[in-house]
């Protein structure tokens, strides 16, 4: 292993390790919709339904995110690869036309979600914590979409994977 390098290389390096499912992150309306690829999205709690994004301030969706105060978590499937690119500006793109050429709708709180989605989280804003250069963002989920069958998108060493199960646990027996 190498440990001979800058924390923030290092850092960098380690966390390519953690391998991450995809989701994009959507909110606002109409022309004024934004959104962002994301993997810095975890469960907070069960009861109430809460998760956390961590959103970086220069992306176009965070003020969208503050000011209208919901956002939506779609997570994607391993066929979605080219939205997750194009989410992460990897195509050029930027603002509403994102949206373009996938059917979005709005459940309780107004926030896009994504039809084709495997998984769609619609929050409220609950809190958020600024940091130097990202804002968590906690929301409380109000609804909830899932398509138990979908596998997700996943990112890993800067490439998008699609999981290989491995089978169910062989748990020791005694
Ligand atoms: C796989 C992947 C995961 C990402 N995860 C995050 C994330 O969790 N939070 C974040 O702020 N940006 C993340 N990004 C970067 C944003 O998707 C990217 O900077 C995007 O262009 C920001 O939106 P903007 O173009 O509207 O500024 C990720 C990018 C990729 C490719």
């Amino acid at each position: 292993m190498v440990d001979v390098e800058p924390v923030e290389a290092g850092f960098k390096r380690a966390m390519r390790q953690l391998a991450g499912g995809v989701a994009v992150i959507a909110s606002g309306n109409g022309d004024r919709r934004r959104g962002l690829t994301a993997t810095a999205v975890c469960s907070l709690s069960s009861t109430p339904a809460r998760l956390l994004v961590c959103v970086n301030k220069s992306a176009e969706a965070h003020d969208v995110i503050a000011g209208t105060r919901c956002f939506s978590v779609n997570i994607l499937g391993d066929d979605q690869q080219a939205l997750a690119e194009r989410f992460a500006a990897l195509d050029g793109s930027k603002g509403a036309i994102r949206f373009a050429g996938e059917r979005w709708s709005e459940l309780v709180t107004g926030a896009p979600v994504l039809n084709s989605a495997i998984a769609v989280f619609d929050c409220e804003l609950d809190a958020e914590l600024p940091t130097e250069t990202h804002t968590v963002y906690i929301g409380r989920v109000v609804k909830t979409m899932c398509d138990d069958a979908g596998m997700p998108l996943v990112y890993h060493q800067r490439q998008f994977c699609a999981p290989i199960p491995l089978g169910k646990p062989h748990l020791a027996t005694g």
